[in-house]
C-alpha cells in the first residue's frame, strides 16, 4: 500500500523525545510495569487514545481567539448551536463537557432498576452509566465482530434478530432507549452500515423506544458507509451523516473524538420535554444551558472541528493511515483484527506472544514491551481490563480476545511515525523474549487497570 498523503502542512511542531533504553527499562519499572503510570513527556510515541488528543487547525485557534466567555448567550454557543443541528437535524442541542456527562444526564433521567438498554457493543462509559441506574446494558454486536481474521465490512451492526427478541422477551416498556456506537470503538472501531441503522430504527419505532446514537465517531462511520455501502459513493460526508441521524431520536457525543478538539461534547435530541428536563439536570451539575462546563472558546473549537471533520480529504487521509498502518503490520505477520477500524489497529496479543500464559498477561506485557523497546505507549483492551472473577473456582475467566489497541490520534503522527511503530512491532515480534510474562502486585477493586501494579517474571 502506498503511504497516503497529509492534506494539511505543518505550521506548529512539538517535539517529542525518545528516552535511551536504559532510560525507558528505568521508567517502566519505576511505574510497575502499568503504562498508565508513565508520564506523557517519557513517551515518544501515544498511542493510549485518539480521544481528546487530536491536533486543531489554524482555523480552530483563530477560533479559540474568538471565545466569549459571557456566562449566558455567549455566541459561541449559537454557532456551536447551529453546527450540530446542520449536521445532526436535532432540533434541542446541550452543551457538556465531555461525553459520559451526556450519558450520565440521560440515563439518571430516564433509567429505573430493571431496564434493558441495548447497543451494538457499550463503551465502558456508557456502560457504567447504565448500570450504576440500575440498568443492564446489552450488547448486540454481530456475529461476525467477534472473528478478527473475517474481512467483513460493517462488523459494527447491530444483530437486529437479536434485538427483536429481547424486545419480545423483556417488552418495549422495560426499555426506555436503545442504543448504537458509530463506530464501534469496543468492538474494534468498526462501522455500521446504512442498512442496519435504517432497521434497527424501525425496530425502535415500531415499538416506540427512543433511539439514541453514541456518536463520538460518526464522521468516520459515514465514510466507512461512503466507500463499502452500495448507493452512498456520490454522496457527501454531510449528507451521509445527516441520513444517519434521521434515523435516530437523538445522541450523546463526546467531541474529543470527531470534534476534533481536546475538550467538550454534547447531547442532542428531538423531544422537547425531555430536553427540558435535562437542562434543569445540567444546570445542577454541569453549568448553564448555553457552556455547559465549557469554556466559550472551547465551544467554539467543537463548532469548527465538527466541520472540519466531515471534509472528504481529511477522512480519506485519517482512515488511510490507520489501514497504512495495519497493512504495514500484516505484512510482518502480526496479527491484528480485520479490516482495520477507524480510529485505531488492534493486535490480537494472545495470538502473537505465544510464549506467555493468559494468567501472565500476554496483552499488558506487549504494552510493557512495546514502551521499552520503542518508547511507545499503547492499551491493553483484554485479560487486565475485562476479566471476571469466578468465585467459585477462584480463578478469572478472560475475554475471548487479548487485545492490544494502538489508537491513533487525529492529525498528528505522521506516516514515518507509523513505519517506526511497525518496526517495533516487528523486532518484538522476531525477538519474543523481550516480552516477560506479569504477576499482579496490587489492584483495585474497580477499573484496575488504570492503577495496578505488577512484578515481571521470567517466561
Ligand atoms: C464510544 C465512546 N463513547 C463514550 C466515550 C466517553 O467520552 P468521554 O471520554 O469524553 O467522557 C468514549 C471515549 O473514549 C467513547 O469512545
Amino acid at each position: 500500500m502506498i503511504a497516503p498523503v497529509e492534506p494539511y502542512r505543518v505550521k506548529v511542531v512539538e517535539p517529542i523525545r525518545l528516552l535511551e533504553r536504559d532510560e525507558r527499562v528505568e521508567k517502566v519499572k519505576k511505574a510497575f510495569y502499568n503504562i498508565f503510570l508513565i508520564r506523557g513527556e517519557d513517551v515518544f510515541i501515544d498511542l493510549l487514545t485518539d480521544s481528546g488528543t487530536s491536533a486543531m487547525s489554524d482555523n480552530q485557534w483563530a477560533g479559540i481567539m474568538l471565545g466569549d466567555e459571557s456566562y449566558a448567550g455567549c455566541k459561541n454557543y449559537f454557532h456551536f448551536e447551529e453546527t450540530i443541528k446542520d449536521i445532526t437535524g436535532f432540533k434541542n442541542v446541550i452543551p457538556v463537557h465531555q461525553g459520559r456527562v451526556a450519558e450520565n444526564l440521560l440515563f439518571s433521567q430516564i433509567l429505573t432498576k430493571g431496564d434493558y438498554v441495548p447497543s451494538n457493543n457499550h463503551f465502558d462509559t456508557t456502560r457504567a452509566n447504565v448500570e450504576v441506574n440500575g440498568a443492564a446494558a446489552l450488547d448486540l454486536v454481530v456475529e461476525e465482530s467477534r472473528k478478527p481474521s473475517e474481512e467483513y465490512p460493517f462488523k459494527g451492526n447491530i444483530d437486529t434478530n437479536k434485538l427483536e427478541k429481547l424486545i419480545a422477551d423483556v417488552g418495549p416498556e422495560k426499555i426506555p432507549v436503545g442504543m448504537m456506537t458509530v463506530t464501534n470503538n469496543t468492538g474494534g472501531g468498526q462501522p455500521a452500515s446504512m442498512a442496519n441503522i435504517r432497521k434497527v430504527s424501525e425496530i425502535y419505532r415500531k415499538h416506540n423506544i427512543p433511539f439514541f446514537f453514541d456518536a463520538c465517531r460518526f464522521a468516520e462511520n459515514a465514510y466507512f458507509i461512503k466507500k463499502r455501502e452500495w448507493g452512498y459513493a456520490d454522496k457527501s460526508i454531510k449528507e451521509i451523516a445527516r441520513e444517519m441521524f434521521s434515523y435516530a431520536d437523538g445522541c450523546t457525543m463526546s467531541a474529543k473524538k470527531d470534534g476534533l478538539a481536546n475538550i467538550g461534547g454534547f447531547i442532542a435530541m428531538n423531544n422537547d420535554s425531555l430536553a427540558t428536563q435535562l437542562t434543569n439536570m445540567l444546570i445542577l451539575i454541569e453549568g448553564y444551558r448555553t457552556y455547559g462546563g465549557m469554556a466559550g472558546r472551547d465551544l467554539e473549537a467543537v463548532a469548527r472541528g465538527l466541520q472540519e471533520v466531515t471534509n472528504f480529504d481529511y477522512l480519506e487521509y485519517r482512515i488511510k493511515q490507520v489501514e497504512y498502518l495495519g497493512t504495514k503490520l500484516d505484512e510482518y505477520g502480526i496479527p491484528i483484527i480485520k479490516p482495520t477500524g477507524g480510529h485505531a489497529v488492534f493486535v490480537d496479543a494472545g495470538k502473537m506472544i505465544e510464549h506467555i500464559e493468559p494468567e501472565n498477561y500476554p496483552g499488558w506485557a506487549l504494552t510493557v514491551a512495546m514502551y521499552r523497546e520503542g518508547g511507545i505507549r499503547s492499551v491493553e483492551i483484554g485479560n487486565i481490563m475485562f476479566a471476571r472473577y469466578d468465585s467459585d473456582s477462584k480463578k478469572e475467566i478472560f475475554p475471548e480476545l487479548d487485545l492490544v489497541r494502538l489508537a491513533i490520534p487525529r492529525r498528528v503522527y505522521s506516516n514515518s511515525h507509523m513505519e517506526y511503530i511497525a518496526s517495533v512491532l516487528k523486532h518484538i515480534n522476531e525477538n519474543p523474549e523481550c516480552v516477560k510474562g506479569l504477576r499482579l502486585t496490587y489492584q483495585p477493586k474497580v477499573l484496575r487497570h488504570f492503577t495496578c501494579r505488577f512484578e515481571e517474571i521470567d517466561n
